[in-house]
């Protein structure tokens, strides 16, 4: 079996005041899965993205990913652990006043690539996600649709070995939501690891050979793989 990329045990976690969300969840990812996070509005598919991606504490459990122990991680620490992982946030979170190529740059100039290798890397992003056209155009006069292809080019486009997306296709028509996955497939088929996270269970069906993990009373529960020929792409 491969290494797991994320390792999930006894995972407690509640907002302030509120009900448990997870209680004594487990669950883990082989490097190099695909995988769908299924789950109702509200079920805390959002809350599990923040909480392996570092942006959320949980009360309880061990959470390992990509090598680092999220309770030990140091807060100083977290920018560099987070260059292994492209995130696409289910609220987008652009600069609305850029424009389409600067924003896609961001994590290239954060992390230090030359303006060559931005250039490089930004135009194969925009064919990727068929923006090339709008590149010049700011953020805020995009449609929702065209929002949310800016927000995928701009978690992929450092070669993140984890990509962790927040309801991707939640704003697109059926063509572009395959568009969106059949990418995601090449990446997995590249070898790096995906999570998407969907409350739509038409999608892993679109995807041969994904994974599945539901979240069902505050527990992680396994149901896939997809089976051969069921894909739709
Ligand atoms: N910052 C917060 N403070 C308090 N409660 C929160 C916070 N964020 C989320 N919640 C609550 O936690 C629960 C899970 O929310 P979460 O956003 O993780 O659900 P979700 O599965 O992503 O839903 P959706 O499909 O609508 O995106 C919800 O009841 C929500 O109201
Ligand atoms: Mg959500």
């Amino acid at each position: 079996m491969k290494d797991p990329i994320i390792f999930v045990e006894h995972l407690y976690k509640r907002y302030s005041g509120g009900e448990w969300i997870f209680e004594n969840a487990s669950f883990s990812v082989s490097s190099g899965d695909f995988l769908f996070l299924l789950g109702s509005s509200g079920s805390g598919k959002t809350t599990l993205i923040k909480i392996i991606s570092g942006q959320e504490s949980f009360d309880g459990g061990t959470v390992l990913v990509a090598g680092k122990n999220l309770r030990k991680l140091y807060p100083s620490r977290i920018h560099t652990w987070r260059r292994h992982i492209g995130i696409v946030f289910q609220d987008f979170r652009l600069l609305m006043d850029l424009t389409v190529e600067d924003n896609i740059s961001l994590p290239l100039i954060i992390m230090g690539f030359s303006k060559e290798e931005i250039k490089v890397r930004v135009m194969a992003v925009l064919r990727l996600v068929n923006l090339e056209e709008k590149r010049r155009v700011r953020c805020r006069f995009l449609s929702g649709g065209e929002r949310q292809l800016v927000s995928i080019g701009r978690a992929i486009v450092h070669s993140p070995i984890l990509i962790l997306a927040d309801e991707p296709t939640g704003n697109l028509d059926d063509e572009h939501a395959k568009r969106v996955l059949k990418l995601f497939s090449a990446f997995h088929r590249r070898g790096q690891t995906l999570i998407v996270a969907t409350h739509d269970r038409r999608l892993p069906l679109w995807v041969e050979g994904a994974k599945v993990l539901m979240i069902h009373e505050k527990d992680l529960v396994e149901i896939g793989p997809t089976k051969t020929g069921e894909s739709r792409l």
